[in-house]
C-alpha cells in the first residue's frame, strides 16, 4: 500500500547493505535538492554531487564507526540516516553525528523522520554515547522543529557573511 495523506504505511528499518546503494544516491539527489531549493547560491544542486558524495559517506562510515539506517517500505527503501562517531580536537568527549537524514517526498508527514531519530537514538544509547549531533541549514525550519521536538538543542552556529 502507497502512503496516503495521515497514513503509515508498513515500514521496516534496518541495517544500510550493499544493494541499496542504488536507492541511497536517489535519497540523496532528493536531499541535496531539497537543500539546494533553500540555499541555491551556496548548496550545489543533488546531480552535481550526489556521486562523490555517496562515496564521502561511505568512506565516512567506514573510517568513523558509521552506520546507515534505511526506512524500508514494500522492499522500496523511502529513507535513511547517516551517522559516524566524532570528536572534535575541542571537545573532551565523542558524539554520535548524524550527517544525513532525508524521508522522501511522498512519504514526510507521517513520522518516519521521527522513527528514524529514535532508532538512531536507541543505537546511540547501546553504543553507550553520550550525545548525538546533528546540523541543518537556518532555513531548514521543518527539519529544525522536529530535532527540537526530539530533544535537540542549540549548540554550535556557522555564522556567513557574503562578500
Ligand atoms: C526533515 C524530514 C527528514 C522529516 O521527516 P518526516 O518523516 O516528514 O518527519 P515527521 O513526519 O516525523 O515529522 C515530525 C515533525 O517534524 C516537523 N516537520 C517535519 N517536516 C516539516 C515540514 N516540512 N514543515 C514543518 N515541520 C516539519 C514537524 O514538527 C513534525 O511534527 P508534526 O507532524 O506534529 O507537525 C523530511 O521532511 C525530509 O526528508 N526533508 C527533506 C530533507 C531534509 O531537510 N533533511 C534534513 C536535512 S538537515
Amino acid at each position: 500500500m502507497e502512503a496516503t495523506q495521515n497514513s503509515l504505511p508498513e515500514i521496516a528499518i534496518r541495517e544500510y547493505r550493499l544493494d541499496d546503494s542504488l536507492q541511497i544516491k536517489e535519497c540523496l539527489l532528493v536531499l541535496q535538492d531539497f537543500v539546494h531549493l533553500l540555499e541555491p547560491k551556496i548548496v550545489a544542486t543533488g546531480s552535481k554531487v550526489f556521486d562523490s558524495y555517496f562515496e564521502y559517506l561511505i568512506n565516512e562510515i567506514n573510517k568513523k564507526d558509521g552506520k546507515i539506517f534505511v526506512v524500508e517500505s514494500r522492499n522500496a527503501i523511502v529513507g535513511f540516516v547517516g551517522l559516524f562517531v566524532t570528536q572534535e580536537e575541542w571537545e573532551s568527549e565523542k558524539s554520535l553525528y548524524i550527517s544525513d537524514l532525508v524521508v522522501l517526498e511522498k512519504y514526510r508527514g507521517l513520522g518516519l523522520g521521527t522513527k528514524l531519530l529514535e532508532y538512531v537514538e536507541d543505537y546511540a544509547k547501546q553504543q553507550g554515547a553520550k550525545f548525538i549531533k546533528i546540523g541543518a541549514l537556518e532555513k531548514n525550519h521543518g527539519a529544525l522543529d522536529l530535532y527540537r521536538k526530539m530533544g535537540f538543542a542549540d549548540y554550535l552556529v556557522v555564522l556567513l557573511k557574503t562578500l
